[in-house]
């Protein structure tokens, strides 16, 4: 049956959701009530969505019974109390991240919904993206051996945020391993699991308050070393986001932050060849309806009769070939963000109306990546 979304919070990232809701129409899901504390904000979202209902209290979205699943998409200082509100009247939510300012808060949701039989989920776009999911199979089938060490670039923009703007605001963001870092320690925990140490230097802005830069470095289980670099000083249209990934095998960088293309250098058997031509593509160009993978290979050198054992790290192995695998998405990037907004919605419905138990993404993943936020600013020297 057809569910009713109730929108809380109708600022940017609002447009984005309903856009994407929009752009799959098929009736699943549409959105019937829209709330904003500002009563523009909320008759503009109104017109431009064909929303049938607008409010400026949460609560009476929140309480309007025909409202199934509540999207709460209001800055993160207010994404608990809001969720929990939500779950108390009976509605299944969809919180936009971080989904709560410490991880305490995300353990009582989640222990609410259990509690109520009522799902919950939160939007880690990073997650549905086709390309992580060959990350993903990467790391689980290890083609490449171990993960030694990934590194994040993130030179995201500024220039829609002035001083004033509730991002730079601790008490209403968390700062920006919590309000921005949580996306990627999701994906890292995703892949090989949580970090066993951080440290970070968060560094202001010289001769201001704010905090726009920090630096992030994790061990992990295995000996991986994860560093990541969030500044958030560029013009949108300047803005460039690398993930970085070497294996024992491999070197693999993924571009942008939706990303739409993974390029992999490696050393392979024909056998690893086949799962990343086969398995590993298959797998990618079915995970994210609407958008399509693309495979270039390029053989940069092949190796035989005797020259193809090497050694690294004290191991030995074969390779018939050094291999470079260009996985590319064609489609225009925001295309790709709205379908993996979509999917994300998508994830919850299939477990409100029963098709799975639970969704792929939950407020456990949630509370993890928070929880590595939260460490990372308390391990943080300030600059
Ligand atoms: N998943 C993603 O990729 C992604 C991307 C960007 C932003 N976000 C998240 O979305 C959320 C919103 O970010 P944004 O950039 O849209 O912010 P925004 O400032 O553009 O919008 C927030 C809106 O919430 C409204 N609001 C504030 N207090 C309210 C209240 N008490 N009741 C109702 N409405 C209230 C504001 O008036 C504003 O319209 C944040 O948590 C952010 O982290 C997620």
């Amino acid at each position: 049956m057809a569910k009713n979304l109730g929108i809380i919070g109708l600022g940017w990232f609002a447009n984005i959701i309903a856009r994407s809701v929009a752009k799959k129409a098929d009736g699943r899901v549409s959105i019937v009530a829209a709330c904003d504390i500002n009563p523009e904000k909320a008759e503009e979202f109104k017109s431009r969505f064909s929303v049938k209902k607008v409010y400026d209290n949460p609560e009476d979205l929140i309480n309007d019974k025909e409202v199934d699943v509540v999207i709460i998409a209001t800055p993160p200082y207010l994404h608990a109390s809001l969720g929990e509100k939500a779950l108390v009247a009976g509605k299944h939510i969809f919180l936009e991240k971080p989904g709560a300012l410490r991880p305490e808060e995300l353990g009582e949701l989640a222990e609410i919904a259990r509690q109520k039989n009522l799902k919950s989920s939160i939007d880690y776009v990073m997650r549905r993206n086709p390309l992580y999911l060959i990350m993903k199979k990467i790391c689980d089938a290890k083609p490449f051996g171990l993960l030694e060490r990934a590194d994040l670039e993130n030179y995201a923009h500024d220039d829609h945020m002035p001083p004033y703007h509730w991002f730079w605001d601790y008490s209403k963001s968390g700062g920006i391993w919590v309000e921005h870092g949580v996306h990627f320690f999701d994906v890292v925990n995703w892949l090989i699991g949580p970090p066993i140490e951080v440290r970070s230097v968060n560094i202001k802005r010289s001769g201001e308050s704010i905090t726009d830069r920090v630096m992030g470095f994790a061990l992990h289980d295995g000996g991986a070393v994860v560093t990541y670099y969030h500044g958030f000083t560029k013009p949108e249209a300047f803005e460039r986001a690398t993930f970085y990934f070497v294996f024992e095998r491999a070197y693999a960088e993924i571009y942008g932050w939706i990303p739409v293309k993974l390029v992999i250098d490696s050393l392979v058997t024909p056998e690893v060849e086949e799962f990343m031509k086969g398995q590993v593509l298959e797998a990618a160009r079915k995970f994210l309806p609407g958008v399509d993978v693309e495979l270039v290979t390029k053989k940069i050198a092949e190796y035989c009769c005797g020259r193809d054992q090497f050694t690294g790290k004290g191991k030995s192995f074969r390779a018939a070939s050094r291999t470079r695998f260009e996985y590319i998405i064609k489609q225009d990037r925001w295309d790709v963000y709205m379908a993996c907004v979509m999917k994300a919605i998508e994830d919850l419905m299939d477990s409100v109306d029963g098709i799975k138990t639970s969704p792929d993404v939950t407020l456990l993943d949630a509370l993890k990546s928070l929880e590595i936020a939260c460490r990372m600013e308390e391990h943080s020297l300030k600059y």
